[in-house]
C-alpha cells in the first residue's frame, strides 16, 4: 500500500476532487479487514475496470468477497449503453437496499457510466447509494468510502485526459487463470450519435505501451494463455511519448504483444470499420498466435443511416472493408454489431441492413434494437421516431437472419480441425472441456486426460449454431 501510495503521490496523481492529495496509512488502518463485493454490467471494459477497483481496494486493506450478504462494501460497476441496462443495474440497487434495511452500515457505491451520466441524482434525488465515482476517479475510492462512512456525500465523477490507470496491477476477477484482459486505451472520440460513451468515458486516450507489454508478461508468467487487449476504438490506438519523438500505433502495439510469447494468443477488441488498417490486418497474417477473428460493428446497411449515426464510412465502403480482410486474412472470423430502428430508419433502410448481413455472412452478431440515451446527439438532433414495435420486429428479422449464417457457418467447419485453447469444464458435462478456436468459436470435445490451459487440435463432427463439438487429434 505505502509503496503504491509512494508511487501515486510522485505522480501526484492520487489527488481527490478537492485537488488535496491524501495520506494513505490512516486509510489503511480503517479499511483493514474489510469485505467488498463487486458486480458487473456492460462491456468488457467494466467487468476490466472492476479488476483495477479491486486492486485499488486491496492495497487499501480490503479484500474481496463473492458473497454480498457477508460485504461492508457492495459496488455496481453499471452501463447506460441502452435504458434496459440501466434499468436492470436500478434493480440490482433496489435489493442492495433491502439488504441495508437490516445492515445500515453496508456501503453501497455505483461506478462506471450510470455514476457518470447521473452524478450527485443518484445520492440528492434517489437516495439509493451511499457513493458515486465515475470511471477516471477510481483511485480515489478508498478516500470517498471513508468520507461515506461519516456520512459525507461522496462523489467524484470527473474525466480527465490522462488517467489510463497504466500503473495499476489488475486483481484478476474471472478465475479461469488462462484468458484474461488488458485495457489499452480509454474514452473514445468518435460520437456515433446514437452513442453515449464518449460522454460517460470521457476523450480518447492510450495507455502507454510498455505497461501494456509487461501487464502481458506477467499474466503468461502466471499461466495465462491468451490475452485480450480492450479499447472501445483500438485501431485509433496511438501513444507517443512526452517529447514525441517516438510513437507506437495499434499494429506495432499489437506486434509487441504477439512477440511476448508464440504460446500467448493475443485478441482485441472492438475495432472501427472507418480506422482498422492493412498494417493491422498484415499484423495478423505474420503472426500465428494473433487470432484471426475480427469483431466489426456495422450498425446498420443503409448509408444514409450510417451518415445519421456519425459512424464515418458508406455500406460500400464497409463492404470493401470485408472484402479486403478476407483477401489478406482468408479464414478470418467476423461478428458485428446491429441496431435495428436508429431514428428515420424505414423499411428499405432495414431491408438494406438484411442484405448486407446476407452479402457478409458474419459469423456471430450482437444485435439491438435503439434506445434513446439522454444528452446523445441522437437525442439531441432527430425524432426517435420508429414505433417499439415495428423495432423489434426488425431486430427479430435480423436476429432470425443471423441465426441461419451462424448454423451455416458452423455447418462450414464440420470435418475441419481447429487449435483450441481449453478455458474450462462444459457447463453442460463435466466429462466435457470446452475453449475457443483461432475464430473465437466455442469448441466443445470429451475431457479425456486434457487441463485448463492447454492446446488441443479438436476435429469437428458436429455442430449447433453456437458451438463447434468434436474430438482431440492430438495435444499441440
Ligand atoms: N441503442 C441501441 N444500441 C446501442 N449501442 C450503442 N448505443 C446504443 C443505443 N443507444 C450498441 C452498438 C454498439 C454496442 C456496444 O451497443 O451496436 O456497437
Ligand atoms: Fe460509442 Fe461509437 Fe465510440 Fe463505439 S465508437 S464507443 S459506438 S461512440
Amino acid at each position: 500500500m505505502e509503496d503504491l501510495l509512494l508511487q501515486l503521490q510522485d505522480k501526484k496523481i492520487v489527488e481527490d476532487k478537492q485537488g488535496e492529495v491524501y495520506a494513505g496509512t490512516s486509510l489503511m488502518q480503517n479499511m483493514e479487514g474489510k469485505l467488498f463485493y463487486i458486480e458487473s454490467y456492460g462491456c468488457q471494459m467494466n467487468f476490466s475496470d472492476s479488476e483495477i477497483v479491486a486492486s485499488i481496494l486491496e492495497q487499501s486493506g480490503y479484500k474481496v468477497t463473492t458473497n454480498y450478504h457477508e460485504a461492508d462494501l457492495v459496488l455496481i460497476n453499471t452501463c447506460s449503453i441502452r435504458d434496459k441496462a440501466e434499468q436492470t443495474v436500478r434493480n440490482r440497487l433496489a435489493n442492495f437496499n433491502l439488504i441495508k434495511k437490516d445492515k445500515p452500515e453496508m456501503m453501497i457505491g455505483v461506478l462506471g457510466c450510470m455514476a457518470e451520466r447521473l452524478k450527485k441524482k443518484f445520492l440528492e434525488e434517489e437516495k439509493i447509494v451511499d457513493i458515486v465515482v465515475g470511471p477516471d476517479a477510481y483511485r480515489t475510492l478508498p478516500k470517498l468510502v471513508e468520507e461515506a462512512e461519516t456520512g459525507q456525500k461522496a462523489v467524484n465523477v470527473l474525466l480527465s485526459r490522462d488517467e489510463t490507470y497504466a500503473d495499476i496491477a489488475p486483481v484478476r476477477l474471472d478465475k479461469n487463470g488462462v484468458t484474461g484482459f488488458i485495457s489499452i486505451m480509454r474514452g473514445c472520440d468518435n460520437m456515433c450519435s446514437f452513442c453515449v460513451v464518449p460522454f460517460t468515458r470521457g476523450r480518447e486516450r492510450s495507455r502507454d505501451p510498455f505497461s501494456i507489454v509487461q501487464e502481458a508478461k506477467e499474466l503468461f508468467a502466471k499461466g495465462y494463455r491468451e490475452v485480450t487487449l480492450l479499447g472501445q476504438n483500438v485501431d485509433s490506438y496511438k501513444w507517443k511519448n512526452e517529447e514525441e519523438t517516438q510513437s507506437v500505433n495499434f499494429a506495432q502495439l499489437l506486434e509487441r504483444v504477439a512477440e511476448v510469447s508464440p504460446e500467448l494468443r493475443v485478441r482485441f477488441s472492438t475495432s472501427h470499420p472507418k480506422d482498422i488498417t492493412d498494417d493491422v490486418l498484415f499484423t495478423m497474417a505474420k503472426h500465428e498466435n494473433i487470432c484471426n477473428y475480427i469483431h466489426l460493428p456495422v450498425q446498420s446497411g443503409s448509408t444514409e443511416i450510417l451518415e445519421k449515426m456519425n459512424r464515418g464510412y458508406s455500406r460500400e465502403w464497409y463492404l470493401g472493408k470485408v472484402k479486403r480482410i478476407r483477401e489478406i486474412l482468408p479464414d478470418c472470423g467476423l461478428s458485428t454489431d446491429i441496431i435495428t430502428g436508429f431514428c428515420g430508419e424505414t423499411e428499405e433502410h432495414h431491408q438494406d441492413t438484411l442484405s448486407l448481413m446476407e452479402a457478409v455472412k458474419f459469423d456471430m452478431a450482437y444485435m439491438f434494437f435503439y434506445s434513446e440515451r439522454p444528452g446523445t446527439l441522437a437525442a439531441r438532433k432527430y425524432t426517435d421516431d420508429v414505433p417499439e414495435e415495428v423495432k423489434r420486429r426488425r431486430l427479430s428479422e435480423v436476429i432470425q437472419l443471423q441465426n441461419k449464417h451462424s448454423q451455416w457457418s458452423n455447418d462450414q467447419d464440420k470435418g475441419k480441425t481447429f487449435k483450441v485453447l481449453v478455458e474450462k469444464t462444459s457447463r453442460k458435462s463435466t466429462d466435457d472441456l470446452c475453449g475457443r478456436n483461432d475464430q473465437n468459436k466455442m469448441v466443445v470435445f470429451p475431457k479425456s486426460n486434457h487441463a485448463v490451459g492447454e492446446y488441443v487440435h479438436v476435429h469437428i463432427d458436429n455442430v449447433t449454431g453456437a458451438t463447434l463439438i468434436g474430438k482431440v487429434n492430438a495435444t499441440v
